[in-house]
């Protein structure tokens, strides 16, 4: 399955991403994730995408698609896949249209993950990742580690997203509406997109996800 997650930021895709990809058992593609570890080892990509993602702004298309472009080549899109944050605009969204059309593939569906506003706000503002692995996440209150500052899962050390700041969550929401919104009208005419609330224990979100892709298969 080829399938595209979107959501406002702190909805739970990357969440979701890391239970519906070993469901379904395809790769988990986090152009966020790509981001941050070019960041963490210094490559000149990470240091362009730096400063756009300090700001709360998307980093330009002709870097960011072809970053996910290779890492699509690299997982073999024929195999399936799940889009975490990518496409982002409707220029993202019309290459990756080309890039799959050029293999004579296409996407099954996108899934939305409905979070109120002030939902969103409490999940980034006490979200924690680990260093070690971007699939671990965890929330100080949702989702406490045992030992704090400590991933449960690796023993990886815990940290909180420089861009998860009140103000800059405030600029990463206003280009979600204006950016990103815009794609999920661009999907629903080609009828994709299922919309599933976001609400609830990660389990039942997960639950509730694998149902609708089900029901899209
Ligand atoms: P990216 O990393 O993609 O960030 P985002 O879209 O803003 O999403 P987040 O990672 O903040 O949230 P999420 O929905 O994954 O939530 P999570 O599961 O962590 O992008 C960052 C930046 O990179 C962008 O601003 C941009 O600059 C750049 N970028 C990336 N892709 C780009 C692209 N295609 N084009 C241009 N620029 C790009 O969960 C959040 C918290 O909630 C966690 O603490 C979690 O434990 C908790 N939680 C999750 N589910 C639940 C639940 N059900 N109940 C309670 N708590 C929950
Ligand atoms: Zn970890």
């Amino acid at each position: 399955m080829r399938i595209v997650l979107v959501g406002p930021p702190g909805a739970g895709k990357g969440t979701q991403a890391a239970y519906l990809a070993k469901n379904l058992a395809i790769p988990h593609i986090s152009t966020g994730d790509l981001f941050r570890a070019n960041i963490s080892q210094g490559t000149p990509l990470g240091q362009k995408a730096q400063e756009y993602m300090r700001a709360g702004q998307l980093v330009p298309d002709e870097v960011t698609i072809g970053m996910a472009k290779d890492r699509m080549d690299q997982a073999d899109a024929a195999g399936g896949f799940l889009l975490d944050g990518f496409p982002r605009n409707l220029a993202q969204a019309e290459a990756l249209d080309a890039i799959l059309k050029a293999d004579g593939l296409k996407l099954d569906g996108v899934l939305d993950l409905e979070v109120p506003e002030d939902e969103v706000v409490k999940r980034i503002a006490g979200r924690r990742m680990c260093r070690k692995d971007s699939s671990h996440i965890f929330h100080v209150i949702y989702n406490p580690p045992k030992t704090e500052g400590v991933c449960d899962a690796c023993g990886g050390e815990l940290y909180q997203r420089e861009d998860d700041s009140e103000e800059t969550v405030r600029r990463r929401l206003e280009v979600y509406h204006s950016e990103t919104e815009p794609i999920i009208d661009y999907y629903k005419a080609q009828g994709l997109v299922v919309t599933i609330s976001a609400l609830g224990k990660v389990a039942e979100v997960t639950e509730r996800a694998m149902a609708a892709l089900e029901r899209e298969d």
